[in-house]
Parts: C-alpha cells; sequence; structure tokens
C-alpha cells in the first residue's frame, strides 16, 4: 500500500516536469490556443524547466530536466529529473507520452502524458508556443468539480539558462499575459554547482 501511496504521489508530481500545479476558484478556460501543426520529433531532446506555478505539492524541487525520446511504437518516452536543493533528494520519473489526437487535419500541440504505465487518456499537457530549438510553453487544466480547477504552467528552455532574445521572450510573455497569473510562478534553479547532470 504505501508503494501504490507513493506511486500516486508522484504521478501527481509529473505531469509536466515536476508539479506547477495552481488551484483556481474557476472552471478551465476555454478558448486555448495550443500550437498548431506541431512537429513531435522537433519537440524531441532535452530540456530545463526555467518557471512554473508554484505549488503546495512541488517541494522545493529544482534542476527541473526532462528528456523526450521516440519510442519503436512512435509514442514518445518522457524521463523527469528533478534535485531538491534543500536536502539533496533527486526524484526521476518515466512516463509515456503520445499525441492527443494525432489524426487532426492541423496536428495541435496537444498531448497524453502518463507516469508508470497508467493510460494515457487524458489530454494533459499543451503546448501552446515552440520554436523547437530555444523554447517551450506548456500549460494544462484539470477540473477540480464544477467551480475549481488546477491549472499546470511550464517554460521549458533548450539550454540552463534562456537566451536574451527578443523574439522568444515576446513570445513567452504574449502568452504568459493571456494565460498566466505571473504572481505564482516560481523560477527554477539551473545554474546551482549543486545541479546534477542528468
Ligand atoms: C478559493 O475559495 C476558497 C473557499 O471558498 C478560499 O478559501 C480560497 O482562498 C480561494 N482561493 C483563491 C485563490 O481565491
Ligand atoms: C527531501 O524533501 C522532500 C520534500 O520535502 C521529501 O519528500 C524527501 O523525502 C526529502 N528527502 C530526504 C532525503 O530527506
Ligand atoms: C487523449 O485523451 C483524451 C481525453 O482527454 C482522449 O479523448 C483521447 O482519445 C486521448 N488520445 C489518445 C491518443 O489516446
Amino acid at each position: 500500500m504505501q508503494t501504490l501511496a507513493f506511486s500516486v504521489a508522484v504521478v501527481c508530481l509529473l505531469v509536466g516536469t515536476v508539479s506547477g500545479g495552481q488551484v483556481f476558484n474557476r472552471s478551465c478556460p476555454t478558448n486555448i490556443d495550443v500550437k498548431q501543426y506541431f512537429e513531435v520529433e522537433s519537440y524531441l531532446g532535452k530540456w530545463y524547466e526555467m518557471q512554473r506555478y508554484d505549488s503546495v505539492f512541488e517541494e522545493n524541487f529544482d534542476c527541473v530536466q526532462v528528456r523526450y525520446t521516440l519510442n519503436e511504437d512512435a509514442s514518445v518516452q518522457v524521463s523527469n529529473s528533478a534535485y531538491n536543493l534543500f536536502n539533496g533528494s533527486s526524484i526521476n520519473a518515466l512516463g509515456r507520452a503520445v499525441l492527443s489526437f494525432p489524426d487532426e487535419e492541423i496536428v495541435q500541440g496537444k498531448l497524453n502524458v502518463s507516469f508508470f504505465g497508467a493510460p494515457n487518456d487524458l489530454s494533459n499537457y499543451w503546448v501552446l508556443d515552440t520554436d523547437y530549438e530555444t523554447f517551450a510553453v506548456v500549460w494544462n487544466c484539470q477540473p477540480l468539480g464544477e467551480q475549481q480547477s488546477e491549472e499546470s504552467f511550464w517554460v521549458l528552455s533548450r539550454t540552463p539558462t534562456l537566451p536574451a532574445d527578443t523574439n522568444v521572450l515576446f513570445r513567452i510573455h504574449y502568452i504568459m499575459r493571456r494565460y498566466i497569473d505571473r504572481s505564482l510562478l516560481r523560477f527554477t534553479s539551473q545554474m546551482d554547482d549543486r545541479c546534477p547532470v542528468f
């Protein structure tokens, strides 16, 4: 039972990267613009987490990295790693992602991500924008009853610091202005000497 409880907790923590979940007293917003003509293969590889929604669950994890590789069945293997700078504990979690709606005429950046062999039955990882080479902005909202929802948000970068590229920063801030409560964001430490090389 203890193992099961642990797994359930970690699943909650790891949909996108580590957690990045915030509860809002509103239902999930609609009319969210997601990346169109999404290319899974260009999205593969390593990403560093730059920012996420702060969360009671996230437990001070920094140095968060995610790695996406193609499985033989064309699904994506998800490997998340994070390190707790306060007590030195690290987490690694393996998951699997598939495009939520692969048969759409215009493929959108919506994926179903699950961990520890759970079914991929939830569209819970929406890439709102990415240039594949520099940055990605990922969002998710799940209803908690009728009046509440839990939203997650991550800014990912191909490098441990985001390049000071005006166009990239404009695209990230454009999305933040539209969808995100910036007062609730947390910056992920990536430059700390203690960050392990995953
Ligand atoms: C949401 O509502 C609950 C109870 O109605 C309240 O305690 C809480 O502060 C509210 N949260 C926000 C973010 O407004
Ligand atoms: C470190 O802190 C996290 C979060 O508070 C906790 O889950 C974990 O068990 C701790 N690990 C160690 C080795 O103390
Ligand atoms: C992804 O999850 C959604 C439900 O959120 C479901 O409708 C869809 O069929 C799933 N996609 C795949 C490929 O399983």
